[in-house]
């Protein structure tokens, strides 16, 4: 089955074509960073109006690049939700009206869904079972995962998401938006004896993250430096390195946690934060003392994209599933 893709539920414009037999054909991803980066965060009125723009030439583009005419798709996946309602409704608009025009399926993906098998894009893909990692900029959770569609949550951020929290600590260094990418080059030349950030939850038991705390902390932290001697830009280092270093070994020690509890081998980890080079370095360390491994997506399958929701949706297709006529976006949508 030859399966189109659309992401369209936040910043980002993602077109991929999947095939069942041949994996990913090709993908094309446009970001609109540049757009909202004057306001300081995603603003959701520019963000669809960007969709519509970029939408069409990009899904132009995947055909070419594919060689494929409309004529070889078997059925079309877009994000349904979680994400921003106007954006969402562009690529389902569009993905239902394409599938009823060309005669095929349409499908409404999970957005979280679609970073959880991201890993299963890659050559060496993890096997059921496995404990997924998600990472993103809304989201902090830690999730069983026995087949597509068997998912059971072991825990969950109870405050912030773990993105947003790198967002969040980023604004307050004066740091553009989305700030996770411009933390970790900062901590890169950061001292890390200097400070000593909070690990939050990690004493109390469960699975469950709360990372609100840590973000209090950062502000303190930059405001007594901003008191004593200006905040200079070793100060800023150094802050981004004690964050970090929170921020990962929480990660970390919930992650060991979670494999053990469940008594699994295989941890996936996905969504924005994943792309975070501490955080893979650490956790591949981690584990291997537990005999215990872990799979990523490709770095640009980390963030979103549109051959996540090709390969999610190619899966819940070919097993038969696609949208009832009334089928709508979901801006919540618990997994
Ligand atoms: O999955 P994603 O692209 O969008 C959502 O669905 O949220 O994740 C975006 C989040 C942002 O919060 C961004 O700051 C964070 O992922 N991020 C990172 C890194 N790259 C992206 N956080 C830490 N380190 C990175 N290298
Ligand atoms: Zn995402």
């Amino acid at each position: 089955m030859l399966i189109l893709g659309l992401e369209t539920s936040c910043d980002e414009t993602g077109v991929a074509l999947y095939d069942t037999g041949r994996g990913l054909l090709a993908h094309a991803l446009f970001s609109q960073v540049d757009i909202h980066v004057e306001y300081g965060g995603v603003v959701p009125e520019l963000a669809s109006r960007d969709h519509v723009r970029k939408a069409l030439p990009l899904l132009r583009q995947v055909l070419d690049d594919a060689g494929c005419s409309p004529q070889d798709l078997d059925g079309i996946a877009y994000t349904a939700g979680p994400g921003l309602v106007g954006a969402l409704m562009v690529g389902a608009t569009l993905a239902q009206s394409l599938a009823w025009a060309w005669g095929i399926p349409a499908l409404g993906v999970h957005h979280m869904e679609g970073h959880l098998l991201a890993p299963m894009l890659e050559e060496e893909r993890p096997e059921f079972p496995f404990v997924a990692l998600l990472v993103s900029g809304g989201h902090t959770q830690l999730v069983r995962v026995d087949g597509i569609g068997e998912y059971r949550l072991l825990g969950e951020s109870l405050d912030d998401a773990a993105g947003e929290a790198f967002d969040k600590a980023a604004k307050m260094l004066g740091l553009p938006y989305p700030g996770g990418p411009h933390i970790a080059r900062l901590a890169e030349s950061g001292d890390p004896g200097r400070f000593d950030f909070p690990r939050p939850m990690i004493n109390r038991p469960g699975l469950d993250f709360s990372f609100s705390g840590l973000k209090t902390f950062t502000l303190n932290t930059v405001n007594d430096c901003r008191r004593d001697s200006g905040l200079t830009q070793q100060d800023k280092c150094d802050i981004a390195r004690a964050f970090e270093e929170a921020v990962v070994a929480t990660l970390v020690i919930k992650c060991r946690r979670a494999l053990e509890q469940e008594g699994l081998p295989t941890l996936v980890i996905a969504g924005g934060v994943s792309a975070n080079r501490n955080l893979r370095g650490r956790l591949q360390t981690a584990l291997a003392k537990i005999g215990a491994r872990v799979f990523y997506p490709a770095p640009e399958f980390c963030t979103d994209n549109g051959a996540m929701i090709a390969y999610a949706g190619a899966q819940r297709l070919h097993a038969g599933q696609q949208d009832t006529p009334t089928a709508t976006v979901r801006p919540r949508w618990p997994m």
